[in-house]
């Protein structure tokens, strides 16, 4: 029997409800293979900050580390606001992918037919839409130098090397290998010197990869695409702050950003999380979509532990269970059959993902 240790993160808001239902549905569909799991529980965000003083206290790297994978929640709320800018908890976010090194952020926005009423873009346009996101994730203006700000002046500087689009390049690149084969590139080359160093470095890399189709886009223009014709995207190739920007519009294609997960992944260990936020406004009331957790938890079979079968298994779990019209309250007006809790829908997905 293989044991996986993975670091738990539930993080603020909604963050433990939505990794309590992860963890149970892991845990069945663990039953019917050779592996289980053990948990460390570590802190980060808000939480941590209330506890320790350090939104990201270096214990929760430390255990991270030595894991397999993390499995993380969400972090942040308004009681954290007015921090300085180090000690609120999206710092401590940005430092944890930082010092794990996770410089791509896989974000898959997948159209459910099961779902298809519940966006706000009409069916013909959204059906089948299939999109990866890949997001640049420890570079870019989120991190570039210098920045700063005093009353009159506040400033922060996009900054990519070469070495760092190159990688992340790679990675678009290879995982439109295992999909339709395209990448297109989003950027601002006509007005960012470094959007520009973005596209020739793309490009070049894309020599690599003559199987694969490469176009560019600017990223004003691929807001609007998105909406327009989002089924003309396969992977899109993004910095940090772009990626960060349309993969929010992207989840909305899907209907609820309550269902879309993310991996987030480097050289030695990755993260998995939802995209979504801590929702504060609905904590603790049992409401929240573990969907997207649930999802992320399928990545890291995926992607960290090559349990692809299970992650199968769990994929599978969630389409069934959207099939039969089971929906959590973001989704209730939207072919509801009947409209579950957090925790009912954590069980019924748990039940679905356990071969009998
Ligand atoms: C995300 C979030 C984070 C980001 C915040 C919470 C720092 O919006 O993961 O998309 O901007 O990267
Ligand atoms: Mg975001």
């Amino acid at each position: 029997m293989k044991t996986y240790n993975i670091a738990l993160i539930k993080g603020d808001g909604i963050g433990p409800e939505i990794i309590d239902e992860a963890v149970k549905v892991l845990d069945a569909v663990s039953s019917s293979f050779d592996f289980d799991f053990k948990y460390e529980e570590v802190l980060m965000g808000g939480c941590a900050y209330d506890e320790t003083g350090d939104p990201l206290p270096q214990e929760t790297i430390r255990i991270a580390l030595k894991s397999d994978a993390v499995l993380f929640g969400a972090i942040g709320g308004e009681k954290w606001d007015n921090l300085p800018r180090e000690k609120r908890p999206e710092s401590g976010l940005l430092r944890f992918r930082k010092e794990l090194g996770v410089y791509a952020n896989l974000r898959p926005a997948i159209v459910y037919d099961e779902l298809i009423n519940a966006s706000s873009l009409k069916p013909e346009i959204i059906k089948g839409v299939d999109i990866m996101v890949v997001r640049e994730l420890i570079g870019g203006i989120y991190f570039g130098e210098p920045k700063g700000r005093d009353d009159n002046k506040g400033y922060n500087t996009m900054v990519y090397t070469k070495d760092e689009i190159v990688r992340i390049a790679h990675q678009a690149f290879k995982i439109a290998q295992k999909r339709d084969k395209r990448v297109c590139s989003i950027d601002k080359a006509n007005v960012l010197d470094v959007s520009q160093l973005w596209r020739d470095t793309v490009t070049e890399v894309a020599k690599e990869y003559p199987d694969v189709e490469l176009s560019h886009m600017y990223v004003d223009n691929a807001a609007m695409q998105l909406v327009l014709n989002p089924r003309q995207f396969d992977v899109m190739l993004t910095g940090n702050i772009f990626g960060d920007i349309l993969s929010d519009e992207a989840s909305m294609l899907c209907g609820s950003i309550g269902l879309l997960p993310s991996a987030s992944v480097g050289e030695k260990i990755g993260v998995y999380e939802p995209i979504h936020g801590s929702a504060p406004d609905i904590a603790g009331q049992g409401v929240a979509n573990p969907i997207a957790t649930i999802g992320s938890a399928s990545m890291m079979l995926r992607y960290a532990l090559g349990e692809i079968e299970a992650a199968d298994q769990i994929d599978n779990a969630i389409k069934r269970t959207l099939q039969e019209g089971y929906r959590t309250g973001d989704l209730s007006q939207f072919d509801a059959k009947e409209v579950c809790s957090t925790s009912e829908m954590g069980s019924i997905i748990a039940n679905y993902a356990t071969k009998k």
